[in-house]
C-alpha cells in the first residue's frame, strides 16, 4: 500500500536529467580540467573514458538497480537487499549529511560571484585577495549559504515530480547550452602578453587534447589511473546514497541500461566541455603556470582574473559562467538533500515537508559552522594526506576519502559475493532489454572494482603514496 504511494519520475528523460544534474557538479568544472591538464591531457581523457565505461558504469548500474528493486532510500535499501546490512545504509546516509553543509556553503560563494558579475562588479572579483577577504567575512557568506540552502530545500519540498524532475528538465538543457557557448568562445580568442607572445585558444585546446607522454613512467601512469578513478567516483555521485534514492523513483518500465549510458555520457561530455571552456582561456591569459590551480582557487581566483583580462566581454562571460556553475551546484545540491530526506521519510515515516525542514536546519547549522571555520574558529589542521585543512576540507576529506570508498567496497561485496550479481542483472533486464555488458559487469563488481576501490582507499588515507 505504502509502496504504491511512493513518488516516481514521470518519464525516463526526467530521471536521466535529474541523475545527470546530480552528477554534473562542481567536480566537473573545477577538478576535471585541472586533472586533465596535470596528467598529460589526452592520456587522462582516454583513461577516464575507459574507466567510465567499466568501473563507473558498474557502480552506477548497481546503485540505481538497488534503488529500483527495493523502492527504498539509501538508509533502508541495503537491509532490504540483505538482512543485516543496515550499517552500510547508515554510513551511506551519513555521507550526504556530512556533504550538504559545505556543498551549500560553496553554492553560496557561487551565488555571490554570480551576483557580482550580474551587477557589473566582476572586476572586483579579480583583485588580489578578494576571495580570501570574502570568505573570512563573518556575515555575508552565511547569508548566501542560507539563500542557496533555501532554494535547494524549496525544490525538495516540492517533491520528485514538481521539484527535482521539473527543475532538472529546465536547468540541465540550459546548462549544456551555456557550457557550449563559453567553450566555443574560449576557442576563438587569442591574446598577446606584455612580452609580445601571442597565445590562441586553439593552442590551448591542443594542450588539452594531445596526449603528452613525455617522461611517462609506470608510476606516473598509475597516478593518472588513480586520479581518473577518484574523479570519476566523485563525479558520478555514487557511494553516497543519491543514485539509490533516484533509482527508487524510476518506473518499472524504464530501460535502465539505456538511461545509465545517457547519464554517463552527459556527465562526461560536460566534464570534457568544461576543459574546453577553461584550459584554453587560462592558457591564453596566464600561460601554462595558470593551470596549476584547481578547486576553489581555480574558480574563485584564477578564472575571475581570466575574465578581467577579456575586457568588456569578460563580464558577460563571467555572468554566463557563474550562472552555469550555479545550475550545476543547485542540481547536485538537491540530490544530496533528497538522499537524506528520502531516508528520513522511509525510516521514520514522516512527511516530506517535515523531513525537509528538519534536515535543512541541520544543514544550515553545519553550514554556519563551516563558514565560521574561516574566521572566528579558524585553525589549521594537517590531513593524513599532507594537506592543510579548515572545517570544510575536513568534512570533504572524511566523506570523500574515507566513507565513500568504504560504502562502495561494501556495496561491491554485498552484490558481487553475498547476494550475487544476478540480482542487479535481473533488475536491469526486467523490461526485456538486453544487458550488453553483463559479463563485464560480473567481473567488475566481483574483482576489479573492489580491487581498484581498495587501492583508492589506501591512497586517499595516505597509506599508499604515489608521487
Ligand atoms: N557529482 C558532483 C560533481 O561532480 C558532486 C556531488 C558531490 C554531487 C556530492 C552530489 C553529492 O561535482
Amino acid at each position: 500500500m505504502k509502496e504504491a504511494k511512493r513518488n516516481s519520475f514521470k518519464g525516463s528523460i526526467g530521471f536521466v536529467l535529474a541523475a545527470a544534474g546530480s552528477a554534473v557538479g562542481l567536480g566537473n568544472i573545477w577538478r576535471f580540467p585541472y586533472l586533465a591538464a596535470k596528467d598529460g591531457g589526452g592520456l587522462f581523457l582516454v583513461v577516464y573514458i575507459i574507466l567510465a565505461l567499466t568501473f563507473g558504469f558498474t557502480l552506477l548500474t548497481t546503485e540505481i538497480a538497488i534503488g529500483r528493486k527495493t523502492r527504498q532510500s539509501p538508509l533502508t535499501a541495503y537491509d532490504k537487499i540483505k538482512k543485516g546490512w543496515k550499517p552500510l545504509g547508515v554510513i551511506g546516509c551519513l555521507i550526504p549529511i556530512l556533504i550538504l553543509p559545505y556543498y551549500c556553503v560553496i553554492g553560496g560563494w557561487v551565488l555571490k560571484y554570480f551576483l557580482l558579475y550580474v551587477t557589473g562588479h566582476g572586476m572586483d572579483a579579480a583583485s588580489d585577495g578578494y576571495f580570501g577577504g570574502y570568505i573570512t567575512q563573518e556575515v555575508q557568506p552565511i547569508i548566501w549559504l542560507f539563500v542557496f540552502l533555501f532554494l535547494v530545500a524549496f525544490i525538495i519540498y516540492k517533491g520528485v515530480n514538481s521539484g527535482i524532475e521539473s527543475f532538472s528538465k529546465v536547468l540541465m538543457p540550459i546548462l549544456i547550452l551555456m557550457v557550449l557557448g563559453v567553450a566555443i568562445f574560449s576557442l576563438t580568442i587569442s591574446h598577446t602578453d606584455a612580452s609580445g607572445v601571442t597565445r590562441t585558444g586553439m593552442e590551448g585546446l591542443k594542450i588539452y587534447l594531445i596526449p603528452n607522454l613525455d617522461g611517462l613512467t609506470v608510476q606516473k601512469f598509475f597516478t593518472v589511473v588513480m586520479d581518473a578513478m577518484g574523479q570519476l567516483f566523485f563525479s558520478l555521485s555514487v557511494a553516497m546514497g543519491i543514485m539509490i534514492a533516484y533509482g527508487s523513483y524510476v518506473s518499472d518500465e524504464a530501460n535502465l541500461v539505456k538511461s545509465i549510458n545517457q547519464i554517463e555520457i552527459f556527465d562526461t561530455v560536460v566534464a570534457f566541455l568544461a576543459g574546453v571552456m577553461i584550459i584554453p582561456a587560462v592558457y591564453i591569459f596566464m600561460g601554462q603556470e595558470g593551470m596549476a590551480a584547481s578547486g576553489p582557487s581555480l574558480m574563485f581566483v584564477t578564472l575571475p582574473k581570466v575574465f578581467a583580462s577579456m575586457g568588456v566581454a569578460g563580464n558577460v562571460v563571467g555572468c554566463v559562467f557563474f550562472a552555469m556553475v550555479f545550475f550545476a551546484a543547485l542540481t547536485s545540491g538537491i540530490s544530496i538533500l533528497e538522499a537524506i530526506v528520502s531516508s528520513l521519510m522511509d525510516q521514520f515515516h514522516i512527511s516530506r515537508t517535515k523531513a525537509t525542514i528538519l534536515e535543512s536546519i541541520v544543514g544550515l547549522m553545519g553550514g554556519i559552522i563551516v563558514c565560521l571555520g574561516y574566521n572566528k574558529w579558524y585553525f589549521e589542521f594537517q590531513l593524513p594526506n599532507g594537506a592543510t585543512a579548515q572545517i570544510l576540507d575536513i568534512l570533504d576529506y572524511i566523506s570523500n576519502n574515507f566513507f565513500m570508498p568504504i560504502v562502495a567496497i561494501g556495496t561491491c561485496i554485498l552484490i558481487g559475493w553475498v547476494v550475487k550479481p544476478k540480482v542487479v542483472i535481473d533488475e536491469a533486464e526486467k523490461t526485456g532489454v538486453k544487458f550488453g555488458r553483463k559479463n563485464l559487469y560480473v567481473v567488475m563488481i566481483r574483482f576489479v572494482a573492489p580491487a581498484l576501490l581498495i587501492l583508492l582507499f589506501l591512497k586517499s588515507v595516505g597509506i599508499l603514496r604515489v608521487i
